[in-house]
């Protein structure tokens, strides 16, 4: 089994003032908080127990949002993580929740839109820890891999001043369990924060690190900034409008994962206040019924 983890702390700095009272990834795109992206992503790969990590200030927001999970057939836990002392934290603090289980982190503001068998794949073949690699035109501003033309990772380096391969490592994670004693051994760096990088080195050091390349089939979006939060709401609308479906509506893909009944369904639907959202909902209950008595194919 795998357990997911959604870190969703930080302090959010380049979107302020708009993160003054409220979490980066509470924020909107499109239609819906960001966060709804990422348990989108760890919904559809079949993980339904998830912890979610975030700062004391945003944590009442996130329960009074997603609560306990039980609405689309997933349990959702949570933890706090005081300060933004960097990503290696969320294994320490989910260290229990993590247990003898494989665990795939996901950055709360990471978007990925395409199909996900990638992840699917990492998940069943993963022996160590999986990362990915994304061709990006700006790789200096993330962590950069570089690869041989077997496969193997050659090097990995963060926020390089002259990257080494186009490709960024997104923000999306697969590793053992023992994750969570290799983060227990890191030193902050010159930085103050323990950096995933050296997470990556163990595993590289036990040859048990794999990287998978992310080709166009797969959008990976920034959040971060003002300009990267109008772009992927763009994005986001353009599809949604142009196919008449949502992205993310966790009812929906509750129901087609077979997380929840049709009935189910309907006692979620049910509490929602009218909005597009909840007539969306309505519409897929309706197109569901109807897949299942043979009318659309
Ligand atoms: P960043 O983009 O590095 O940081 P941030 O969200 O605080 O934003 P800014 O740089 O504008 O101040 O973090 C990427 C994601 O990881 C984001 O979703 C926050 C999360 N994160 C934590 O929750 N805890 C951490 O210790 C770190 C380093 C990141």
């Amino acid at each position: 089994m795998t357990k997911g983890i959604i870190l969703a702390g930080g302090s959010g700095t380049r979107l302020y003032p708009m993160t003054a009272v409220l979490s980066k990834q509470l924020q909107p795109i499109y239609d819906k908080p960001m966060i709804y992206y990422p348990l989108a992503t760890l919904m559809l790969v079949g993980i339904r127990q998830t912890l979610l990590i975030t700062t004391e200030r945003d944590l009442p927001h996130f329960q009074q949002l997603l609560g306990d999970g039980s609405q689309w057939g997933i349990e959702l836990f949570y933890a706090v993580q005081p300060w933004p002392r960097g990503i290696p934290e969320a294994f320490i603090y989910g260290r229990d929740f993590i247990g003898s289980d494989q665990v795939c982190l996901i950055l709360g503001d990471n978007l990925f839109y395409g199909k996900l068998d990638f992840l699917r794949e990492a998940l069943r073949t993963n022996i160590g820890g999986t990362i990915f690699g994304y061709p990006v035109q700006e790789p200096q501003r993330y962590g950069v891999v570089e690869l041989a033309p077997d496969g193997s990772v050659l090097s990995i380096e963060e926020k390089p001043t002259h990257p080494r391969s186009p490709y960024a490592i997104p923000g999306l994670y697969v590793y053992t369990a023992d994750v969570a004693d290799f983060a227990q051994t890191l030193r902050p760096s010159a930085r103050g924060e323990l950096e995933i990088v050296d997470i990556h080195r163990i595993y590289l050091l036990q040859g048990r690190l794999q990287v998978r390349l992310l080709g166009r089939g797969i959008a990976w979006l920034d959040t971060g900034t003002p300009e990267a939060l109008v772009e992927a709401s763009s994005f986001i609308h353009a599809i949604e409008k142009r196919q008449g479906t949502k992205i993310a509506c966790l009812e929906e893909i509750a129901l087609h994962q077979g997380y929840i009944t049709l009935e189910q369904f309907h006692q979620a639907v049910e509490r929602l206040p009218a909005s597009p959202y909840k007539s969306y909902c309505l519409r897929v209950a309706t197109e569901y019924e109807q897949l299942r008595s043979g009318v659309l194919r």
